[in-house]
């Protein structure tokens, strides 16, 4: 009690008070605001801290205070108010935290500003795809999706980590066996389910899926206007189609080295497909690829209700 008294009669105290109440801040912007020697900010902090006036945060070598529990106590709190509203400073105080606070803005536009454009290419800690890809995939929380053609899973093992259930299929057991592989390192198997069948004579559970993805699979088969009919058969009302495969090419070479079917799809013919299959088009765009000159076609279906 004695320690809280004595708070209140003090104008560095107070001040201190005044600025944490306003943002969080580290001692050496306390310092600058405040315009008071190091020593003094944090010989004050120390007992203001103990009786839970203020509280602290440490960021690396950086510690940071805010205000405390004490501080909002329905008691203490009117009689701080009118002691911190009555402070000669608390009005030059308080622009000079302002200031602070802008310096603090200042510097982190300046940086992105600086690198716009090249920010992708920068090995920034907590960039990159996956991170990125796994936000996205969050979008089919407690979904139940499929995989047509999983290949080595990338798609299946992200969408398993949100998803409801993720039915993976493929003709080769050897890549199913991969994704179960990988599955049990990220603890998901129990989400997903493997089938080794051919996709132009698979029969889904009908209406059944919420989506579908078919990624990079439908190039390879011999009829893919068959494989969306099959599909559209599994999805429930609503449930969508997102097909990722490459727009038209001459590369002849991809039949050689990636025993392609066919040389990408052009959008027109997506859009047919998916409409006989009675599924209307949300969305068909051109993407960048992976590979210099080769396009990505995605077309987005939805069942209709
Ligand atoms: C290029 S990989 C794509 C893998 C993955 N979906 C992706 O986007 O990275 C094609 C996969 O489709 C599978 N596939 C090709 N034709 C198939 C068919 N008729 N039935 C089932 N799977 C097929 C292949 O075994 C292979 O794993």
């Amino acid at each position: 009690m004695l320690e809280i008294l004595k708070v209140l009669a003090d104008e560095a105290r107070l001040r201190i008070l005044r600025a944490v109440d306003q943002a969080e801040l580290s001692v050496a912007e306390l310092v600058e605001a405040l315009d008071l020697p190091q020593s003094t900010v944090s010989r004050h902090l120390k007992p203001l801290k103990q009786i839970e006036l203020v509280q602290s945060r440490r960021e690396g070598t950086s510690v940071y205070y805010a205000r405390g529990p004490l501080f909002g106590d329905p008691d203490f709190r009117p009689l701080l108010q009118n002691r911190l509203k009555d402070l000669p400073a608390a009005h030059s105080d308080a622009a000079k935290v302002d200031h602070v606070l802008d310096v603090r803005r200042r510097k982190r536009l300046r940086f992105f500003d600086e690198v716009a454009g090249q920010y992708e290419s920068l090995s920034e800690p907590g960039g990159g795809w996956d991170a990125l890809s796994t936000a996205l995939a969050v979008g089919f929380s407690n979904q139940v999706v499929a995989d047509l053609g999983c290949g080595e899973g990338a798609l299946s093992l992200m969408l398993s980590r949100f998803a409801k259930q993720v039915t993976c299929v493929d003709q080769s057991q050897k890549m199913l066996n991969l994704v179960e592989e990988r599955a049990k390192e990220i603890g998901t198997d129990d989400k997903l389910t493997f089938h080794e069948a051919d996709l132009e004579a698979i029969g889904l559970d009908a209406e059944y899926y919420d989506a579908i993805f078919v990624s990079q699979s439908l190039h390879h088969v011999s009829t893919p206007k068959e494989v969306i009919q099959r599909a559209s058969a599994g999805l429930k009302a609503g449930g969508r189609i997102i097909i990722l495969d490459l727009l038209k090419h001459d590369h002849e070479w991809t039949r050689e080295q990636w025993a392609d079917q066919w040389l990408g799809f052009m959008p027109e013919e997506l859009s047919e497909w998916l409409d006989e299959a009675g599924l209307d088009i949300i969305r068909i765009e051109i993407l960048k690829g992976f590979v210099p000159d080769l396009s990505v076609l995605m077309a987005v279906g939805v069942k209709s209700v």
